[in-house]
């Protein structure tokens, strides 16, 4: 064992602003607003909140009971905790998924950075088709994004070089405040738009009509994706969070905040899309395409669209930062590799393959399996299989094999546990948490 005191998050705010930097990322910003509007709406908005609470809240607690209650990285913490056989392992889904992840992560975040200076460069009036036809041959382009990528890799690097609380917790602290203002200004400015009022209706009425089944497998897939769940990454977190935190509160409190920023990123965008005559079922291209064209007819359209696409970096690099610090600490601690080596190491490795995913999109979109390139594969296995599979073993793991007394003992450090509490949250992670995620698994890969 280590005998070097474990480097943590100081302060209550600092947990909290870490945890929620890494929940409030691209998902809430890029993704959460798209699938609402293909989804229909307000439908899909109220079952993902019933997700939310119901699952989403139970396994963030248990990844953080795991965390604390180990002191150890995403790998080491089952070993900590005494589980035997396979379970000796299950992290390492964890860390591979966190590879996956960030590489094509880290080209979306860079294509975020490039709006910025985009937004800047370009007062010019295009047309729909002009944006569009940009995006696309900015994206499919061999240097471009690459060098937007490798930008975003390093500032991400660069901050977990400084560790967990000067690094992490220091740079949330001044992060997470920035966002919710400008994500408020974006805000305000979306819904005093003329026509607005119909965008909110289709954000905030519900037509249970509109909603598939396939819509609920969605939601349930993004609720995980969105609380940053399966991936050991808030087992990280976790395990640097002192033992006078109360862990339900800290759940339940980066809950509420990731889900506030979608929504309020949702109102954002929608009304504005609708009040320029768009629609908001664009897919993918909402905010890269869309978007832009409506910031290009708005009133002051230039300072919203920098504003925008700062409020979207940000949120990408606390999230990253949280996705590097899984491998970091793996490497570190269980590798034995110096912080600083395994910083550089995993900077260096996750670019590569980031490369290879922008690449991808363009001169290698031809290299395919089962009818995906690079990075859509990236995407599909670790979203719709390692995180599925992560997030039932974690919960069986804490319903199953650490139980209710050590659950109970862990929580009760920081706070008191209500005996109904710990009874309904343990038959939520040994039962329903477990077989929706199966359902969902299953019908995900067929
Ligand atoms: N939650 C982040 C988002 O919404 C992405 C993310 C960060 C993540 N860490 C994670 C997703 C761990 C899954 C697992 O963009």
């Amino acid at each position: 064992m280590n005998t070097q005191k474990r480097d943590t998050f100081r302060s209550k705010f600092g947990v909290l602003a870490a945890a929620a930097g890494s929940a409030i990322g691209l998902g809430n910003i890029w993704k959460f607003p798209y699938i609402t509007g293909q989804n229909g709406g307000a439908a899909f908005l109220f079952v993902y909140l019933g997700f939310i609470v119901l699952i989403g809240v139970p396994i963030m607690l248990s990844e953080f009971i795991i965390g604390r209650k180990s002191q150890a990285n995403a790998y080491g913490a089952f070993k900590r905790l005494g589980a035997n056989g396979l379970w000796r392992h299950i992290g390492i889904l964890g860390v591979l998924a966190a590879f996956m992840i960030l590489s094509f992560y880290g080209v979306v975040a860079g294509w975020s950075l490039r709006y910025i200076t985009y937004a800047i460069q370009n007062s010019s009036n295009l047309t729909p088709e002009q944006i569009a036809e940009s995006f696309n041959s900015f994206i499919t382009n061999p240097t471009q994004p690459i060098i937007y990528q490798l930008s975003v890799m390093l500032i991400t690097g660069a901050i977990l070089i400084f560790g967990v609380q000067k690094g992490i917790e220091n740079t949330s602290k001044i992060l997470m405040p920035i966002m919710l203002i400008i994500v408020v200004i974006l805000d305000i400015k979306s819904i005093t738009l003329e026509g607005a009022t119909e965008g909110l209706d289709f954000l905030f009425n519900p037509d249970f009509s509109k909603l598939t089944f396939h819509g609920v497998l969605i939601a349930l897939g993004h609720a995980f994706f969105s609380l940053s769940l399966g991936m050991g990454c808030l087992i990280t977190y976790g395990s640097y969070i002192n033992r006078d935190n109360n862990l339900l509160s800290t759940a339940v409190n980066v809950s509420v905040a990731d889900t506030l920023i979608a929504i309020l990123a949702s109102i954002a965008i929608i009304p504005a899309v609708f009040a320029f005559g768009l629609e908001p079922s664009q897919g993918p291209g909402l905010i890269f395409i869309t978007l832009p064209n409506v910031f290009q007819q708005m009133q002051g359209g230039l300072f919203f669209s920098i504003l925008f696409f700062i409020l979207l970096t940000i949120a990408a690099l606390t999230s990253a930062i949280s996705i590097m610090e899984v491998s970091v600490a793996f490497f570190h601690e269980e590798l034995k590799i110096k912080r600083r080596i395994s910083v550089i190491l995993v900077t260096a490795l996750t670019s590569m393959l980031g490369v290879i995913c922008s690449l991808s999109l363009g001169i290698y979109s031809d290299y395919t399996c089962f009818g995906k390139n690079i990075f859509d594969l990236m995407d599909f296995i670790s979203s719709n299989i390692l995180l599925p599979c992560g997030g039932c073993l974690i919960s069986l793991f804490v319903g199953w094999k650490m139980g209710q007394k050590m659950v109970e003992k862990e929580l009760e450090h920081g706070s008191t546990v209500k005996i109904w509490f710990l009874k309904t949250f343990i038959f939520i992670v040994k039962f329903v948490a477990p077989i929706a995620i199966l359902i969902v698994f299953v019908s995900g890969l067929i």
